[in-house]
């Protein structure tokens, strides 16, 4: 199995990426910031207790996250392996994830971190922001906080799958086309 942690700050293109993924080796994807906005859509309790948080962009609480991904990974039938896009963004999510793989012995392979400049960032969600719908890259401001809670909070995920040798790290600016072949290239050395 293909277990990936699809890495980066807000905009960094973990959604965009995914989808080549997906595409390219048959992987799962599981996006805890799409399985909240589904929740949200259908009004589910799960929906309306996440969406106080992402509207202002402060995290939703670890036990909540885990145990919708537990609840997902338990209820997928077998799959070639998983994309994990925006999850785990805290170290207490990466290390039950680890537990939660360990317990079918498939481990995560490695994380791939896209690396983007803020500004970057920053432009890409305030133009997404104008046709998203997603309350939280309405402003500037919000997408800044955005980004220092992933600074604050999530960043110390990637030295936890450092300190396991899983780390690489891709330049997430250029056409998709050209990030996918980066990716793609990381993903050939784990077969070797
Ligand atoms: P989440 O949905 O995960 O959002 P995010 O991490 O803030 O990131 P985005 O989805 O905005 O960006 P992305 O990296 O996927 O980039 P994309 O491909 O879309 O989380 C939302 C909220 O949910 C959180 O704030 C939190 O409240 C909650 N949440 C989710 N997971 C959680 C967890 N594990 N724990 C706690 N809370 C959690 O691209 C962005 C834009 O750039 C697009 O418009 C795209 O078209 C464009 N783009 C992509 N690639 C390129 C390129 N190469 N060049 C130019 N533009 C590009
Ligand atoms: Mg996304």
């Amino acid at each position: 199995m293909l277990n990936i942690v699809l890495f980066g700050p807000p905009g960094a293109g973990k959604g965009t990426q995914s989808q080549f993924l997906m595409d390219r080796f048959h992987l799962s994807h599981i996006s805890t910031g799409d399985l909240f906005r589904k929740h949200l859509k259908e009004g589910t309790d799960l929906g309306k207790l996440a969406q106080k948080y992402m509207d202002e962009g402060n995290l939703v609480p670890d036990k909540v996250v885990i145990d919708m991904v537990d609840d997902k990974i338990q209820t997928d039938g077998n799959v070639a392996g998983y994309i994990f896009d925006g999850f785990p963004r805290t170290v207490e999510q990466a290390k039950a994830l680890d537990h939660l793989l360990d317990e079918r012995g498939t481990p995560i392979r490695g994380m791939i971190a896209l690396v983007v400049p803020e500004e970057e960032l920053i432009n890409r969600l305030m133009e997404r922001g104008k046709t998203s719908g997603r309350v939280d890259d309405q402003n500037k401001e919000k997408i800044a906080h955005r980004i220092e809670v992933y600074k604050k909070e999530t960043l110390p995920v990637a030295t936890y799958y450092k300190k396991q040798g899983k780390y690489n790290s891709i330049e997430g600016v250029g056409t998709i086309d050209e990030i996918s072949q980066r990716i793609e290239t990381v993903i050939a050395s784990y077969k070797q």
